[in-house]
């Protein structure tokens, strides 16, 4: 059974990366959600896609240049539509706290970091996630590979994906040097020997982002084990089930 993961929540329902957005996909059915976890100024661990704040806040400039105290103030769900007004960018905390309680599979996605903060900021998100989270159901993503590395050195018994568009054979030796479970790429650049040289190789392949039934009929028949999805009617598509 191919394992559906909400994208940034239900973001076609609420604004992505927010609380509204993953409560939305949890009530709809989803087991498994996708965010994204970047750190501001102070080392506070956020969640939130992009490297600036201007098109999902009304704030301005680089999110690592930011303090938590100005990230706390912004509005992130204006932009999506005025009935989510004042919603706020979630720290990952509080989203660690919320998976433990709802029991949903976390995929946790480690945006790039520079050299200088790397060590420090996955030191405070791991510490969150053991004190907070339940860790049987956290998976760590990224698409940096110094993140995978640092989290092997630090011996995390956290499943590790590593994300890439266009996979090629030298991220499949990445893979499994830092010893992933699984890699993500685009949809956009998979084929059924892509998915087969990726699961030749004892990881697990995941794809995203998928936005209608017949690319999951396709997929299907290319045996992929993880979709990433924005839109929650894609939960109960029937071909997903026909998976390996
Ligand atoms: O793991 C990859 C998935 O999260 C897609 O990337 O850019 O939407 O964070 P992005
Ligand atoms: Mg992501």
């Amino acid at each position: 059974m191919i394992v559906r993961i909400a994208h940034r929540g239900a973001k076609l329902e609420a604004p992505e990366n927010t609380m509204s957005a993953f409560t939305a996909a949890f009530n709809q059915g989803a087991t498994n959600i996708e965010c994204d976890v970047r750190l501001t100024s102070d080392n506070v661990p956020i969640i939130m896609h992009d490297a600036t704040l201007e098109r999902t806040t009304n704030g301005n400039g680089p999110v690592d240049q930011c303090t938590y105290q100005t990230i706390q103030s912004l509005d992130a769900g204006s932009w999506f539509h005025e009935d989510f007004k004042g919603t706020s960018i979630p720290q990952l905390s509080e989203l660690l706290r919320w998976q433990k309680q709802s029991d949903i599979a976390l995929h946790l996605e480690i945006k790039p970091m520079s050299p200088e903060v790397l060590n420090a900021g996955l030191d405070v998100i791991l510490k969150q996630v053991y004190a907070l989270a339940n860790t049987e159901k956290i998976f760590l993503l990224s698409f940096q590979y110094a993140v995978l590395e640092r989290l092997q050195e630090l011996n995390s018994p956290l499943p590790r994906v590593l994300s890439v568009f266009h996979c090629q054979q030298q991220d499949i030796e990445n893979a499994a040097a830092v010893n992933c479970r699984q890699i993500n790429s685009s949809y956009n650049h998979v084929c059924r020997k892509s998915i087969q040289d990726i699961q030749d190789r004892g990881f697990q392949a995941g794809v995203f982002t998928i936005d209608h039934g017949a690319q999951i009929q396709e997929l299907t028949q290319y045996n992929v084990d993880a979709v990433f999805i924005d839109d929650m009617r894609l939960l109960n598509e029937n071909t997903l089930s026909l998976g390996r």
